[in-house]
């Protein structure tokens, strides 16, 4: 039976103690493992300037959010696969709002002062982004989704042209198209701001931890995963110049 009690919350018994195994005073902290989360920070008295936390905070919550994309792209390149459109379009654009979010972050580091930045940057030792893990799985995943979806459309006995053309006629794989053009469009989003924050921090002109010069992370902008969902609306705008004479 549970209590009405002087604050006005019903007593179903002790529902705060956990019960959960591990350390930390709480099932949250315990499931959530804050006391580990939280001490992979430096602490104040090892930092050299006090934006090393919100250095490492963007860092760190980029790499989570994009272990999450990576981990929804598998998923969905395998129901491609199998055929399971709807599905696998569910988890593309989780993993697209999860590029957002890592975009958005970068907004924070906007925050830093160019010249301050400069004192973070010394304990960097050769840490660059070119060797995020994060990024480097979330690569991977591009081409078997590439290769899944291009199967999907062989299967379906139709070229990319066609399945924008008759669009209605395929919806499932057509929604999918877009849905990867749309995670294409995000990652590139993310380029760009990167190179964007990159030049506002430390310069245009310079190279980066890894010797990378800055104007070649201008010239990646450029890149996409996938080429050909992008090359169809060339032809698409050609093909209705020729039949609109
Ligand atoms: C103060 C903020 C930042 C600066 C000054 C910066 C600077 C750079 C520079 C100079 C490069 C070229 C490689 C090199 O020589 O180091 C680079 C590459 C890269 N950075 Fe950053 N970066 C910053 C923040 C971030 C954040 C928050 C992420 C997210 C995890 C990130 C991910 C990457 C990636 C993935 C590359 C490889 C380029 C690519 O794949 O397009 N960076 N960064």
């Amino acid at each position: 039976m549970s209590e009405e009690r002087s604050d006005g919350r019903q007593d179903h018994g002790n529902l705060r103690g956990p019960v959960l195994e591990g350390p930390g005073a709480s099932d949250y902290e315990r499931y959530l493992r804050t006391d580990e989360l939280l001490s992979l920070q430096k602490p104040p008295e090892e930092q050299v300037h006090r934006d090393e936390l919100l250095f490492q905070v963007t860092h760190q919550s980029s790499e989570l959010w994009l272990k999450l994309a990576t981990s929804e792209l598998h998923q969905a390149a395998q129901w491609i696969e199998e055929g399971s459109l709807g599905p696998a379009r569910r988890l593309l654009h989780r993993a697209a709002l999860a590029l957002e979010y890592v975009t958005e972050q970068l907004g924070m580091l906007e925050q830093l002062s160019p010249w301050e930045y400069q004192e973070v940057r010394r304990v960097l030792g050769h840490g660059s982004g070119f060797d995020s893990p994060g990024f480097a799985a979330l690569r991977k995943t591009l081409p078997r989704l590439e290769e899944a979806f291009e199967r999907r459309l062989e299967e379906t006995g139709i070229d990319l042209v066609t399945l924008y053309v008759d669009a209605g006629a395929h919806d499932g794989l057509y929604q999918l198209a877009e849905e990867m053009a749309t995670l294409d469009a995000r990652l590139q989003g993310w380029r760009v701001r990167h190179y964007r924050v990159v030049a506002r921090i430390i310069g245009d002109e310079v190279v980066g931890t890894q010797g990378t010069p800055v104007e070649v992370l201008g010239r990646l902008v450029h890149t996409v995963a996938f080429p050909t969902l992008w090359q169809v609306r060339n032809e698409l705008t050609a093909r209705s110049q020729r039949e609109g004479g």
